[in-house]
């Protein structure tokens, strides 16, 4: 029952397009009729509706928690796993005078986390109503929210210091991350860096190819909305990357920086590279 729930609450929230979640139309108009707490209490309660965000994924609800005091909680628990990240994982390759692109923002915990550490960031994603959240819930000055299809005239080419991508290239197949490294490409000053979080196949995270050949009605659906998630090697990623004119200069393990053994981050890395 609660999952025919959810799929009816996901379908309600997607987007015309692949991989968009909380893309409806309604979404953002919606949240934009809200005023002061009703805002952010209901950009909580859609961020917990879309399994791209499992918002409160990691959280249990206490018997005694309303549903929205949970999700504040949820929220707390949040916004210190991005801080954690932008001490661990990005803050050796920012500078505080940086112009950066978080590449596949979602609501924008990660930017908020990083956002008192450089200039200027721009929070590109492909889901409207993943942006009209990250405007409520983590807008910050320094952070302009730009939707992938209006990035070409929002972000200056050739001007940006760092590109960095969390969580995201997991849900790219082959053709779209080629056309995100075109984009980065375009942005990147000749000096600026690349910092992809990517995903190893294992045996949890099959291959692109394997995806595809999944015929089951479960699996195309995965698929088409980015609930699948993509392993790629370390060779794979250095040789597409050097395709589209970018050279590794680091590719480290997730649990050394953080400094801890777990299952999950054990198949991550963090790829840095440069333009040739
Ligand atoms: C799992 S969420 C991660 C969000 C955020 N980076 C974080 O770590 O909290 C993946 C995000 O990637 C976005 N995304 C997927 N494909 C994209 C694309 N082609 N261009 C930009 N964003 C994309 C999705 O809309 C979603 O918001």
């Amino acid at each position: 029952m609660s999952r025919t729930l959810d799929l009816v609450k996901w379908t309600i929230a997607l987007g015309s397009g692949e991989q968009n979640f909380l893309g409806a139309k309604w979404v953002p108009g919606f949240l934009a009729r809200l005023k002061g707490d009703s805002q952010k209490k209901w950009a909580l309660r859609l961020l917990s509706m879309s399994p791209h965000y499992f918002i409160d994924g990691t959280s249990t609800k206490r018997a005694d928690e309303t549903t929205d005091a949970f999700l504040g909680r949820v929220f707390d628990v949040i916004v210190e796993t991005r801080i954690e990240i932008y001490e661990k994982v990005l803050a050796g390759y920012l500078k505080s005078d940086d112009v950066v692109v978080d590449y596949g923002c979602g609501p924008g915990f990660v930017a908020a986390a990083v956002s008192a550490h450089v200039r200027k960031i721009y929070a590109l994603d492909i889901s409207d109503g993943a942006l009209a959240c990250g405007k409520i819930l983590n807008g910050r000055e320094n952070i302009e929210f730009v939707h992938a299809k209006d990035s070409e005239d929002v972000i200056p080419k050739g001007c940006v210091n760092a590109i960095y991508s969390y969580a995201v290239i997991q849900h790219m197949t082959d053709e779209v991350f080629r056309s995100m490294l075109d984009t980065c490409a375009r942005y990147l000053h000749a000096k600026g860096k690349l910092i992809l979080h990517v995903q190893l196949p294992d045996d949890a995270w099959k291959t692109e190819a394997e995806w595809r050949s999944d015929a089951s009605a479960k699996g195309r659906l995965k698929f088409k909305y980015g609930l699948h998630c993509f392993g790629r090697t370390e060779e794979t990623f250095v040789q597409m990357l050097s395709e589209r004119g970018f050279e590794v200069t680091e590719c480290l393990e997730m649990e050394r920086l953080f400094g801890r053994e777990d299952r999950e981050l054990a198949s991550q890395r963090l790829i840095v590279a440069g333009k040739k």
